[in-house]
């Protein structure tokens, strides 16, 4: 999920202009030659923790992440309206959600499994550089939801700004939907304090859609502070 950043956050857009899986795609609003201005090593190996495996897709997984998006069809109707589970999931697979001039290399797209059994837990997509070069884009972290509420998401998302910050990256970013009132407990939780952009319908109603976008420094960055970041949640 990336907010359209060429469109603005203003601009009124109905929800029929939101597509893809969380509705929205990445657009880039920087001169091309602004886009690698400082060359960040790529993090697309896949960080491991010690409850899941990592382990990219594969045309024939197309049937257990359609089960794994069927399960979390509430979560997608917060995003963006009704879409064939199957269309997304294919999407997925085939890592179409790139920026515009994306770079497929920067991108990774995991299926998250146990490791005991194989048995499919949830998906993760992030890119590398995006929206600036050291920043790092976490487009999709989807638990099933007998997963949910055990400490993977925190898991998984310790491990990537451990590795992010290995590799010089300072910010991670994301998108929620507005509606995703649990995911947003989270994601402030976890430092996601700093809104950055919102984008989608302007005014609430039925059918209607937005998403914010939030990012954190990586801690350990110059840009983290020990005080800074963490909403108290009741
Ligand atoms: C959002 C999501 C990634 C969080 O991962 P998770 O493994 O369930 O979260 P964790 O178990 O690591 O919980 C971490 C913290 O968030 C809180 N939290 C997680 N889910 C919550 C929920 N549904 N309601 C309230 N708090 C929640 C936990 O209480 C915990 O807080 P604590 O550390 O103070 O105890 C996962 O629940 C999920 O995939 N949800 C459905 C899909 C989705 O919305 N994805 C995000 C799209 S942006």
């Amino acid at each position: 999920m990336v907010p359209d950043r060429e469109e603005g956050r203003a601009s009124g857009r109905d929800s029929t202009g939101l597509r893809g899986i969380d509705g929205l795609r990445m657009r880039r609003n920087c001169a091309e030659s602004d886009i690698i201005s400082t060359v960040m090593l790529p993090l697309v190996e896949l960080p491991a923790t010690t409850r899941i495996r990592l382990i990219p897709p594969r045309d024939q997984d197309l049937e257990r992440v359609a089960l794994l998006f069927g399960e979390l069809e509430p979560v997608l109707l917060w995003l963006g309206p009704r879409r064939p589970i199957r269309e997304i999931a294919l999407e997925l697979i085939e890592k179409r959600e790139l920026p515009p001039e994306g770079n497929p290399d920067r991108a990774l797209t995991a299926l998250i499994q146990d490791p005991a059994d194989s048995c499919l837990l949830g998906v993760l997509e992030y890119y590398c550089g995006y929206p600036e070069e050291d920043c790092l884009y976490i487009g999709s972290l989807f638990l099933s939801p007998r997963c949910q509420g055990k400490g993977y998401g925190s898991e998984i998302e310790t491990a990537i700004a451990q590795a992010a910050l290995e590799r010089g990256y300072r910010w991670i970013y994301l998108a929620v939907g507005i509606l995703n009132w649990p995911a947003l407990r989270f994601w402030t939780g976890r430092g996601f304090t700093e809104i950055t952009f919102v984008s989608g319908d302007e005014a609430f109603g039925p059918g209607k859609f937005a998403v914010i976008e939030l990012r954190r420094p990586i801690a350990g960055t110059p840009d983290w502070s020990p005080t800074g970041g963490g909403l108290r949640v009741a």
